[in-house]
């Protein structure tokens, strides 16, 4: 199975791997942090990276009409959309995309709508954009997170509020968005005459009995107000390769991204991004079936573990992503602490939850996109931290 694999990543440059010490002060722990898998890639994409360097000259390239069938392909075949090339941009990553949207759509001291927790970046680049956040508490039911929608709306009717930026799925809380939910969001966002960018990126990596909805196939009408963002990265495991792509219906939209990715030079994408991604969409959708099954698996084996060993520790099993967001409040450690207090005493790197958010705070987030032996040791880490309490 090339999910037991286990493979070196130190010495590679990789962020998860090879900064331990200067984010956690110990290059010894097991990482389990940061959102990428410790397993191989995809043969057919290696094998495609193999052949671009063996015949082709590496000089400037373009996005070509093979890579834009294959994006057109999987979002009809995966997500229901049917797209055409002019609806698609290319930016290195989805946080490029996010930047270049904030940039695009919006001016310095408007208002940005974002939940609370949610995946760190967006808050930080709208910061570092001088835009204002506004981040609406996403609420616990039934040991998920549910939106609030009569504090969503109070945040849209503000008049400086322009761009909602969703994690569709739900990064940290692995949460998929029913049907109804993004029915009441997307229509909020139009009443108020608010752009809403959909983060997809997790949205191929969904267990059994979910379906992550794109707000796009929902209503025509919402094509005018919805910005889609995804990419190939995640669920190949290739963030390094850099390619995400901005899926935008609007011309008017369409053609302000487009300014602005111009305006930067951030549409001239990398042809490793651009070979890597044709190959996992047209080759690799089986990798992905296989993947799914063992991180399914992976999941009920902390589900078990959690249940049996930690049965007050309270968690959100995840319908979607290899992340799980658990409670860490029993150890009453501040919550600025949590991060070293498990660096320290369970030797494992994990996410803060605070980190994603004041509403965040009792949590931390553990990437379970590794082979099943570290699983089990990392969780045995995690016992070990609450059993010292
Ligand atoms: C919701 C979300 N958006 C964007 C990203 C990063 O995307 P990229 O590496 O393409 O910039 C991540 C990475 O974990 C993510 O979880």
């Amino acid at each position: 199975m090339t999910f037991e694999k286990i493979i070196n990543r130190k010495q590679t440059g990789s962020v998860k791997w090879d900064m331990l010490d200067s984010l956690f002060g110990d290059d010894t722990i097991l990482p389990m942090w940061i959102a990428d898998m410790d397993f191989d890639n995809p043969l057919p994409v290696k094998n495609a990276l193999k052949k671009m360097i063996d015949n082709e000259v590496l000089g400037y390239t373009f996005p070509k009409s093979s890579l834009y069938s294959a994006i057109i392909h999987w979002q009809a075949e995966h997500h229901g959309m049917r797209l055409t090339e002019e609806q698609i941009l290319f930016s290195p990553g989805v946080l490029s995309s996010v930047a270049v949207t904030i940039q695009a759509l919006t001016e310095p001291g408007d208002g940005i709508v974002i939940h609370d927790p949610v995946y760190t970046p967006f808050a930080m680049l709208a910061e570092r954009n001088h835009r204002q956040v506004y981040r609406s508490a996403l609420t616990i039911e039934e040991g998920q997170y549910r939106m609030c929608f009569t504090d969503i709306e109070s945040i849209l009717k503000k008049p400086d509020v322009k761009l909602f930026i969703l994690s569709n799925p739900h990064n940290p809380g692995g949460r998929v968005w029913t049907r109804e939910e993004l029915i009441t969001l997307t229509d909020l966002c139009i009443k108020n005459e608010v752009v809403l960018v959909s983060d997809e990126i997790h949205s191929d990596l969904v267990y059994e009995g979910y379906d992550c909805l794109s707000p796009v196939t929902l209503d025509d009408h919402y094509k005018k107000w919805v910005v889609t963002l995804h990419s190939a990265t995640k669920t190949f495991n290739l963030a390094g390769v850099k390619l995400s792509f901005i899926l935008v219906y609007d011309p008017s939209l369409a053609k302000k991204l487009k300014m602005s990715l111009e305006e930067t030079e951030l549409d001239a994408v990398n042809s490793f991004g651009m070979c890597a991604t044709e190959a996992a969409f047209l080759e690799a959708a089986d990798w992905r079936e296989e993947l799914l099954h063992y991180l399914s698996h992976n999941r009920q084996t902390i589900i078990d573990f959690f249940d049996l060993h930690l049965p007050n520790v309270s968690y959100m099993k995840p319908e979607a992503t290899y992340l799980f967001w658990f409670d860490a409040s029993l150890l009453n450690v501040d919550a600025t602490e949590l991060k070293s207090h498990f660096a320290e005493v369970g030797k494992i790197a994990l996410n803060d939850g605070i980190s994603y958010g004041p509403n965040g705070r009792a949590y931390m987030r553990m990437n379970f996109a590794v082979p099943q032996s570290v699983l089990m040791d990392g969780l045995h880490r995690i016992k070990k931290v609450f059993d010292s309490k």
